[in-house]
């Protein structure tokens, strides 16, 4: 099923901005944190999810990851309160584990990722991740490092383009997009936001406009995920990061995509059902444990009324898992 939602908007007073965290009450419970315990949120973003956890800490620690530099600064000033109690960094989360092993820790009692883009991200222009204003076309969540999105559109092959924006974007009319891009950019670097929806929006035919959203969001989304190399950051990040649970310790995602939401229950699967056994087998002979005991069978998902007060949670799944 499409998932058009871009990410997750997080609802924090950040001057004119404005991000409410998503699932916030059912996170921190999956999370179950304890006053002593060291946790980590790799996506800190504003810091709308940490700051529930900081809460409840009392001698404990959180460990705050993200990115992006604005994000780390917000958040910093934001939680600024909670002293001690948080330790703010600027990584990729897929440096996250050996980040926390420098700082002394060996262990965690929890974790959480929320995944997708913030609503500082998408609400600032000059970012480039929206295109209702003109904005250099960058999306890179890391601006001191990678390729932004317009290396990309400009760069890759055809067929590559196409790929990404229909299997990121899950979007039919990929191939033709792609074309469009392939023989516009001929013409003219495709270097800003509002090219590159125009080049979507002559690409689709009017009738076939999605009614509520614009033609250009799931392309957005398919090139973002691509530029900062979203899906496979998680399937690096999440089996380092469940292996840095200490028993009792608890992992929580929240994703906004089908692609993420499959590595999630996928990942979690593995740490709950490791046999490799055949299943004609009458018992375990490759002596493979289980690590991890699924908390969330199904995931969750926001209530109508969170998604009435929060559209953007409205493609939300928690899954959560306890290592054993
Ligand atoms: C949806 S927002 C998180 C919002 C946060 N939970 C809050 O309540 O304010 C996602 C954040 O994750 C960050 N992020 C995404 N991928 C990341 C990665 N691989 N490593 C570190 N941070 C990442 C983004 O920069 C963004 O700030």
């Amino acid at each position: 099923m499409p998932w058009p939602h871009m990410g997750c908007e997080a609802g924090r007073s950040t001057g004119d901005k404005m991000h409410i965290p998503v699932l916030l009450r059912e996170s921190v419970d999956f999370l179950n944190v304890r006053p002593a315990g060291v946790y980590a949120d790799l996506t800190l973003g504003l810091g709308g999810h940490a700051e529930e956890i900081l809460k409840k800490i009392k001698s404990g620690r959180l460990i705050g990851i993200d990115k992006d530099m604005q994000a780390i600064e917000r958040a910093k000033e934001a939680l600024e309160a909670y002293g001690e109690k948080l330790a703010v960094f600027k990584a990729d989360f897929q440096e996250a584990g050996e980040l926390i092993r420098r700082q002394g820790y060996n262990g965690l009692d929890g974790f959480i990722m929320d995944l997708g883009v913030s609503t500082l991200q998408l609400k600032t222009p000059e970012r480039g991740f929206g295109f209702s204003s003109e904005a250099p076309l960058d999306m890179r969540m890391d601006r001191s490092r990678g390729e932004s999105a317009a290396d990309l559109v400009n760069g890759l092959p055809e067929g590559e383009l196409s790929r990404i924006i229909f299997e990121y974007g899950e979007e039919r009319w990929a191939k033709r997009i792609a074309r469009t891009i392939a023989a516009r950019r001929e013409e003219k670097r495709i270097d800003t936001t509002r090219l590159l929806a125009r080049v979507v929006e002559d690409s689709i035919p009017r009738g076939a406009w999605p009614p509520k959203t614009h033609p250009a969001t799931r392309t957005f989304q398919a090139i973002r995920i691509a530029v900062n190399g979203e899906i496979d950051a998680l399937k690096a990040a999440l089996p380092e990061m469940i292996s840095m649970l200490r028993t009792g310790g608890r992992a929580v995602v929240i994703s906004y995509h089908s692609l993420e939401d499959r590595v999630v229950k996928d990942t979690f699967r593995v740490g709950a059902r490791p046999c490799t056994c055949p299943p004609d087998f009458p018992k375990c002979v490759c002596g493979k444990k289980p690590a991890l005991r699924i908390l969330t069978p199904k995931p969750v998902a926001p209530s109508e009324a969170e998604i009435k007060s929060n559209p953007s949670a409205r493609s939300a799944k928690l899954r959560a898992a306890e290592k054993i």
